[in-house]
């Protein structure tokens, strides 16, 4: 999502509307504004694209000096008018704009909802709007305080109020914000290009930071409301960059933003150490009545699909099908009304994947989609929606999507697995507070960066990579192998350990590339088998493991890359990370358009 605010003496609406447009990027399932008319909140929003806000608001050219403005990528509630930004308190009085996701909101919403507030969307923002009007006296800054000390998540906010008509209050945590400095008008963004037209001076808020933006002055705060003095930064990147946040490709971006997609994707769903589906609809009863599982997919995500079998079948017990949805749809399938069908889809709009969720809904399954895209046919027609909380992905090469969709399905696994007994209780508190580090861990990959951009430099001329694995690793290979082809075209294949010698290893010759995936203990040394079947047929090794598997693979690894500790089976998502800034890095080097390869496309809307 996107936010841009303003206040000064220039009409406000052509202000926020012009940094909108340079936010669409960020989302576009609806936008909206709010100003102070004559003294009076006026908001509107509409649904879709800029464009409809624009008409909505063409010709309305009053003197309004202070608005706030949000353009939309839905998490919690579909894309429509009604969960459209900004939302206002009751009253009207006092609108704000949200960006993130507020994880305790359930909880919130019925504390509020015992107040005797009564809600008019569905999403997480709403709530921050009746809290601080709850909190709020004399002090608009104070009442943002209260409020943002009940929520747990990420937000970055801009608040407006008619009582307090010369201020924006701005803050954030976990979600960007800057304040731009202006002469005699000071703006509010989620992303320096909204300002740049006006400002190249900002202040980057820190987490927790609050800012009081008036006309001709901007004060900052910290959480206890401290006042807190900041140097001005100007930014001398042009606005391309700048989309980028500074990024020099989206994709680099959007492997950064994978510990806080993450955490986003499981954090809010985690009550008292289990999983929670009760937003889904899903209960234990319905999971243990599940006798068997096909999941549908394309790409990355039939990838992630893999990784969801492995799991399902080892800890639930439950027979999985992995099934390619363009194969699929043709098949005539043998589901029906027993089968329970999981289809993934980043976009939600991959034809061949919508194509065969309808088939299966035909013959009588249930569907449960995993989708990143609120509102997208899939998720519109499937019985139920796991939403990944991935934010918008822009690199065609899906990174953070790909996690989070590994994220969903370990959490629909664990669940699974307790309901049908497969775990016990104790297990499964483990295994859950163990996929709550993962961020953290995905947090200490990325930093480790160098190694791999330079391993890239050392490599980027190779015409052909084979990644191997045996088990979940096999299915981390496949993921790795495919981002190296699709952003850097390079040859490259992904083979179970094992089956290399029935044939691809005629292709190994001295110093081909080999990249194997090491993580999981109970295969490890079976794997290292084959590894030598090819460091002695002259292939250069590079391998992936747990920091604690290092000593068993150093005597046959040209190179190793270690992730951080975890319990086997969730080392996996913490070691593709390795593999996409490998393959990013190759791409770098080779020159190629990381975020847009030849050929492809970010979601194949044909068959
Ligand atoms: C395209 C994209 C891939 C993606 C696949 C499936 O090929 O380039 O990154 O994995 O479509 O897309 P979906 O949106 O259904 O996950």
């Amino acid at each position: 999502c996107g936010i841009v605010g303003y206040i000064g003496d220039r009409n406000v609406i052509p202000v926020l509307i012009g940094g909108l447009q340079k936010l669409e990027y960020r989302g576009y399932d609806s936008a909206g504004i709010a100003y102070l008319d004559d003294g009076r909140m006026t908001l509107y929003k509409e649904k879709g694209k800029l464009a409809g806000l624009e008409k909505m608001v063409a010709g309305k050219c009053a003197e309004h000096t202070v608005g706030i403005g949000h353009t939309r990528w839905a998490t919690h509630g579909e894309p429509n008018q009604k969960n459209a930004h900004p939302h206002i308190n009751e009253a009207g009085d006092l609108a704000i704009v949200h960006n993130g996701i507020i994880e305790n909101y359930l909880q919130l919403r019925e504390w509020l909802t015992r107040k005797g507030v009564s809600f008019v969307s569905e999403t997480d923002t709403e709530i921050i709007a009746h809290l601080i009007a709850y909190y709020l006296k004399d002090d608009l800054k104070e009442a943002v305080s209260q409020a943002i000390s009940k929520l747990k998540g990420s937000y970055a906010l801009g608040v407006i109020c008619e009582r307090f008509p010369d201020e924006i209050v701005a803050v954030r945590k976990d979600s960007p914000l800057v304040v731009g400095v202006g002469k005699n008008e000071n703006l509010i963004a989620s992303d320096i290009p909204a300002i740049l037209e006006y400002t190249r001076d900002v202040y980057f808020l820190n987490n927790g930071e609050i800012a009081v933006v008036k006309k001709d002055e901007v004060m900052l705060y910290d959480e206890v409301l401290n006042p807190v003095n900041r140097d001005v930064f100007t930014v001398e990147w042009d606005v391309s960059q700048a989309e980028k946040a500074g990024y020099p490709h989206f994709m680099l971006k959007e492997i950064e933003e994978q510990p806080r997609a993450l955490a986003d994707t499981l954090n809010p769903r985690v009550k008292d150490g289990e999983i929670n589906f009760d937003e889904i609809g899903i209960d234990d009863a319905m999971l243990a009545g599940i006798r068997k599982i096909t999941i549908i997919a394309c790409g990355t995500a039939y990838h992630a699909s893999y990784v969801g079998k492995y799991i399902i079948e080892r800890f639930a017990r439950v027979p999985v099908e992995v099934e390619i949805a363009s194969e699929f749809r043709y098949k005539n399938p043998i589901i029906d009304q027993d089968n329970f069908v999981i289809v993934v889809s980043q976009s939600g709009e991959t034809a061949d994947t919508i194509a065969a969720l309808r088939e299966a809904k035909s013959r009588g399954a249930f569907v449960l989609a995993i989708a990143n895209v609120v509102g997208s046919t899939i998720a519109r027609e499937a019985d139920k929606v796991l939403y990944t909380r991935a934010g918008l992905e822009i690199a065609v090469a899906s990174t953070k999507a790909y996690t989070t969709q590994l994220m969903a399905l370990y959490m629909f696994a664990l669940k699974l697995a307790y309901a049908k007994g497969g775990i016990t209780k104790e297990e499964y508190h483990t295994y859950v507070a163990e996929l709550q580090k993962v961020p953290e861990n995905a947090e200490k990959v990325i930093q480790n960066k160098e190694l791999l951009q330079k391993f890239a430099y050392e490599h980027f001329t190779e015409h052909s990579v084979f990644y191997i694995g045996r088990g979940l690793d096999y299915a981390m290979a496949m993921e790795g192998s495919l981002k190296l082809k699709e952003i850097s075209y390079i040859h490259s294949e992904a083979y179970a350990g094992g089956e290399l010698k029935h044939g691809t290893i005629a292709l190994v010759e001295e110093g081909t590339l080999v990249v194997a995936v090491l993580t999981q203990g109970d295969l490890i040394e079976k794997c290292l088998s084959n590894v030598k079947e090819v460091t002695s047929r002259g292939a250069v090794v590079m391998v992936v493991t747990q920091e604690k598997y290092q000593d068993l693979v150093k005597d046959v690894a040209d190179k190793i890359v270690t992730v951080p500790d975890a319990i086997d089976f969730e080392a996996t998502i913490t070691s593709i990370i390795p593999m996409q800034i490998f393959a990013y890095y190759m791409s770098v080097q080779k020159g190629c358009d990381v975020d847009k390869p030849r050929n492809l496309a970010k979601s194949v809307t044909v068959e």
